[in-house]
Order: C-alpha cells, then sequence, then structure tokens
C-alpha cells in the first residue's frame, strides 16, 4: 500500500534520461552519467541486523548496494518488489558472476515496533540468503529513511489485527562509495533489474 508514491528520484531519472537521448547521437559516447549521480540520497547510519549486530553504511564501503526500504508484515508490494530484486541478482549471478559478487542487497525496516532483528531477518531470508535485513529504533529508521528520501507512516488498520504501513516504494543502487547511482525497475520484472544493474555495475 503506497500513498507515498513515486518521488522525485524517478522524476530525475527520467529527466536524465530524457537529457541523454538527445545527446545520444555521438559514436562510441561515453557511458553515460547514472541517473542519480550528485543527488542527495544516502548517508551514514547505525542500524541492527538479525543477529542484534550494529551494522552501519560505511560497513559496505567497496561495494555495490541495492537498498529497499519495506516492513516484513507489508502484504503486498514489499514481498512483489523483494522478489523482484532477488530474481534479478540470481539473474545478473548467473550472467556475470563477477558484478553480482559486487553488490549487496539490502532491505531496510520502516515498522520498527513489529520488525525487530529476528522478524526483519526471516523477512530477508525469505528472498534470498544474500539479502541483509536491518532494523533498529524508530528515531534510528525515521533519521535513515529521511536520508534516503523514503516517507513512510502508519496507515489502515487490518481486519483481524494489525496495520498496514504506508511507504515510498523505490529500489535504489548505490556505488562503491556509498554514492546513489540509479534506481532499479522491480516494477517491470527481475530480468529488467538485472539488465539495469548490468548497466551501472563495473
Ligand atoms: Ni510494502
Amino acid at each position: 500500500m503506497n500513498r507515498i508514491n513515486k518521488p522525485s528520484p524517478r522524476i530525475l531519472a527520467a529527466l536524465a534520461a530524457a537529457a541523454l537521448s538527445l545527446a545520444g547521437c555521438e559514436a562510441s559516447a561515453p557511458k553515460a552519467e547514472p541517473p542519480l549521480a550528485g543527488a542527495p540520497i544516502g548517508g551514514d547510519f547505525a542500524l541492527t541486523n538479525s543477529k542484534g549486530e550494529t551494522v552501519r553504511w560505511d560497513d559496505f564501503a567497496g561495494k555495490y548496494r541495492v537498498v529497499y526500504f519495506g516492513y516484513a508484515f507489508c502484504p503486498d508490494v514489499c514481498p512483489t518488489d523483494m522478489s523482484r530484486v532477488a530474481q534479478g541478482l540470481k539473474a545478473l549471478k548467473a550472467s556475470d558472476p563477477d558484478k553480482a559478487a559486487k553488490i549487496v542487497p539490502i532491505f531496510i525496516s520502516v515498522d520498527p515496533e513489529r520488525d525487530t532483528p529476528q522478524v526483519v531477518g526471516e523477512f530477508a531470508a525469505a528472498f534470498s540468503p544474500d539479502i541483509i535485513g536491518l532494523t533498529g529504533t524508530p528515531e534510528q529508521i525515521a533519521v535513515t529513511a529521511k536520508a534516503f528520501k523514503v516517507g513512510y507512516g502508519k496507515g489502515e488498520a487490518v481486519a483481524g489485527g494489525g496495520y498496514l504501513v504506508d511507504h515510498t516504494r523505490i529500489v535504489y543502487l548505490f556505488g562503491p562509495d556509498g554514492e546513489p547511482l540509479a534506481t532499479l525497475p522491480a516494477d517491470l520484472g527481475g530480468d529488467a533489474v538485472a539488465a539495469e544493474l548490468d548497466q551501472w555495475v563495473s
């Protein structure tokens, strides 16, 4: 459920793509600028993994990072997006294992009340053993989501108990220095995710 949907990075990406298509008539043009190059997205965080260990953004230095914010109790969107991210990574692992080995997928909870380290870890592992599930205190999650330009908030109550969480639906790709590169088109399926990863990971 996503009332807070498709934020400006997508628009930035579309604008960047449009600009490139205008400039794209030169033969052997250099590799395109990543659509999110220079965007103020991301930043250091201190969160908790499934084992209860503190994990920081800088711990992933040298790795490309796929980052998604969601919640383990999400009935539809998060499981769909995570399965497509996992499919994309699996496809890249098959076609280019060296590239795939440079990527760390990270799932960050926007529902810290219910997503304990164990819950978020089990959710992530259901899609791939490679995905690192992170949660934190409500304050830590709020600071992290803000840095990553992700909105979220408690939504409707669910019949039988519980509640939905409205959240931004976006799959980010960051580079080895933590710089934002692109968004991944999970809405288009695993092959589209793999193709986008293949384009930006080197
Ligand atoms: Ni969701």
